[in-house]
């Protein structure tokens, strides 16, 4: 992921993070030109939601550096920053939609809340996002508990538009949903990344997914990037550690120690 002739649109140099003295991740470096899609792939627990977290903003780094279009956002001690968190669209693991809030109001949210726009302002843009994804202003004044968890995906990908971030972070779009609704989130996340030229990082499991989302999928390994390549060589490569998880072999040098 290097030769770069522009400045890349998102660059990760040297990331570490550790929570008690346990470190989750160190000497991960990538970076990323506009439009392009990374997935990254990796066992339970192995740091793949602190990655996009670190990267985000939520989370302080304990060394290294994100930089969005050639400009520093992040380094030691310096973590959640709301101009720093405006550069992300952050789709999280479970969607999580406000329950007490109807369609239109949870995607108006952000747009509210990050851009400091009136209500009426948020309620038009949000319905604008929501038409992106094919739901109609009828739907939009449904409750999330009134929509299924695909919908509510879809929800939260139109939630993550809103501020037209410069990059979106994916963390398990399809995880608990079946395979038609994951293809057609799948689907739907694509169309977003290819008509609005968007940069992405997708979390997943989900190997077909992997395969459909990814310009390069990333294997995160005992806390840092071991594996990058082209999503066709996931099942082609000789790394023992890819072999082993993409085809999901019980035994092999794979540790499940933690
Ligand atoms: N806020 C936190 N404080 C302490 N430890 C944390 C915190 N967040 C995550 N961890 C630890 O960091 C490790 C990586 O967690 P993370 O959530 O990134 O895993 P993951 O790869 O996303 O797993 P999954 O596929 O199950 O979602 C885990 O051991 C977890 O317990
Ligand atoms: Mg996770």
């Amino acid at each position: 992921m290097s030769d770069f002739k522009e400045t890349p649109r998102l660059k990760v140099t040297d990331l570490k993070k550790s929570f008690s003295n346990k470190v989750i991740l160190h000497n991960v470096n990538f970076q990323l030109s506009k439009g392009s899609s990374l997935v990254i792939i990796g066992g339970s627990g192995s740091g793949k939601s602190v990655l996009i977290k670190c990267i985000s903003g939520l989370y302080a780094l304990d060394q290294g550096q994100i930089e969005v279009d050639g400009k520093i956002l992040t380094s030691r001690r310096n973590g959640a920053d709301a101009m720093q968190r405006r550069n992300f669209g952050f789709m999280f693991q479970n969607a999580a939609l406000f329950d007490s809030m109807n369609l239109i109001e949870n995607v108006a949210f952000g747009a509210k809340h990050a851009l400091r726009m009136t209500h009426k302002a948020a309620r038009n843009l949000a319905l604008e996002k929501l038409s992106l994804v094919g739901i109609s202003r009828r739907m939009g004044n449904l409750y999330p508990s009134d929509i299924s968890t695909g919908l509510r995906k879809v929800i939260a990908l139109a939630r993550t538009l809103t501020i037209d971030p410069q990059v979106v972070l994916f963390d398990e779009p399809t995880t608990g949903l079946d395979p038609l609704m994951s293809k057609k989130i799948d689907k739907l996340i694509l169309q977003c990344i290819r008509s609005q030229s968007l940069t992405a990082v997708t979390i997943t499991h989900d190997m077909s997914s992997a395969m459909r989302l990814g310009d390069r999928v990333a294997m995160l390994y005992n806390g840092t990037l071991i594996w990058s390549g082209k999503p066709d060589n996931l099942f082609k490569t000789d790394n023992e550690l890819v072999r082993q998880f993409t085809n999901g072999y019980v035994d092999g040098p794979i540790s499940f120690k933690d």
